[in-house]
């Protein structure tokens, strides 16, 4: 398949969309949640036809990776068929999902036999108090089931880890051991000050940085070539070892200049950038069945403002940044 490219501003091809199917889940990890969540109500999200539509125009402006994310993904009903039908109308979109494992076991055959072959699953801790502490929820060994038998049935797997000081940082020799002996790629992710006051951050942020150099002390890590899979994780190979660690430093080593994204949450908004506060509603146009060349204006336009994340993030001058909690955008 041939694909022509979408250029922004600053002359990035955009390629990827991260679609939100509700902001919902199932965990409250207490770097996406506030104490009191408010979801969206449920006559704004989009059906799951407007979704298809939305899909079918984003493929001809270019996009042909599409991520499914939450909140999380599997709380919203209906989402195997949603899942199927992609894949039957768009065969030539790069379907992937990003989950909290914590009802992906019972769909991984399915989700094999519909052709999804990526699963990025979240787990920050192999500890299950640690991860209760972290996710408000006692289900440790059930995510750790669901990521053990997607490795079993050959699904390609991402483990992401959001690195806290004080919370997972003793806990490194555990995930260096799994991605031994297990052919995943373990993702740390500096955690990222979203929707939130700013004041969070300086006491967990732990730099990726310093995570590779702990690491490099217990394993010999080689740099990989990165490829279209790698996204934005840096990803290191274990020398003698089935598996891979990557790093994410969305704050330490940012990857404006190689961001293809696009996100659009779950009811319609799209977002050109993870730090921007800027929303761009096609929810309206959606729900009343504008023509396509309608919503293709408003995404050109969308795509044509998309910021450099880093800017915003160095003039966030202690104010929110995203203007939304995480389980809202998706990640
Ligand atoms: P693949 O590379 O396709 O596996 O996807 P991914 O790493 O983009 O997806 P995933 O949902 O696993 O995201 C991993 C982490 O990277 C999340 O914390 C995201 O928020 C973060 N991330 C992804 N894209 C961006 C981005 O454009 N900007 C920033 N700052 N962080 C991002
Ligand atoms: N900082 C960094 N990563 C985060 N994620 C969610 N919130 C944050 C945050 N504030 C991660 C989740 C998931 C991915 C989509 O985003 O752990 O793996």
């Amino acid at each position: 398949m041939q694909y022509f490219s979408l250029l922004d501003s600053y002359n990035r091809k955009i390629h990827s969309l991260r679609l939100s199917v509700t902001d919902r889940c199932n965990l409250r990890c207490k770097y996406c949640f506030t104490e009191e969540p408010v979801f969206m109500p449920e006559d704004t999200l989009l059906s799951y036809n407007e979704l298809l539509t939305l899909l079918h125009i984003c493929s001809e402006l270019s996009i042909h990776k599409v991520r499914i994310t939450g909140g999380e993904p599997f709380v919203r009903h209906g989402l195997l068929s949603f899942l199927r039908t992609i894949k039957e109308e768009l065969p030539h979109i790069d379907l992937r999902i990003t989950t909290n494992g914590i009802l992906l076991e019972r769909h991984l055959q399915e989700l094999y036999d519909i052709g999804i072959r990526h699963l990025n699953i979240s787990l920050d801790s192999f500890n299950p108090t640690t991860f209760k502490q972290i996710t408000k929820r006692d289900l440790f060994s059930t995510v750790y089931r669901a990521i053990c038998k997607s490795i079993e049935y050959g699904f390609i797997v991402k483990i992401n880890v959001v690195a806290m000081k004080g919370v997972n940082d003793s806990e490194l020799d555990d995930f260096i051991d799994f991605a031994k002996v297990n052919p995943v790629c373990i993702r740390f992710i500096e955690y990222m000050p979203i929707g939130f006051t700013t004041a969070l951050d300086a006491s967990i942020l732990w730099s990726t940085d310093d995570i590779l150099s702990e690491i490099q002390k217990r394993v010999t890590l080689e740099p990989q070539i990165s490829t279209n899979d790698s996204g934005p994780a840096r990803v290191y190979t274990i020398q003698g070892g089935k598996g891979s660690i990557g790093v994410i430093s969305p704050l330490s080593n940012h990857f404006c200049d190689t961001c293809d994204r696009l996100r659009i949450t779950a009811d319609g908004t799209v977002k050109t950038c993870l730090y921007s506060t800027e929303d761009i509603s096609l929810r309206d146009a959606l729900h009343s069945s504008q023509p396509k060349e309608h919503i293709q204006h408003i995404l050109r336009n969308a795509i044509a403002t998309k910021p450099r994340g880093i800017e915003l993030f160095e003039q966030r001058n202690g104010n929110v940044l995203a203007g939304r909690t995480m389980n809202a955008i998706g990640g």
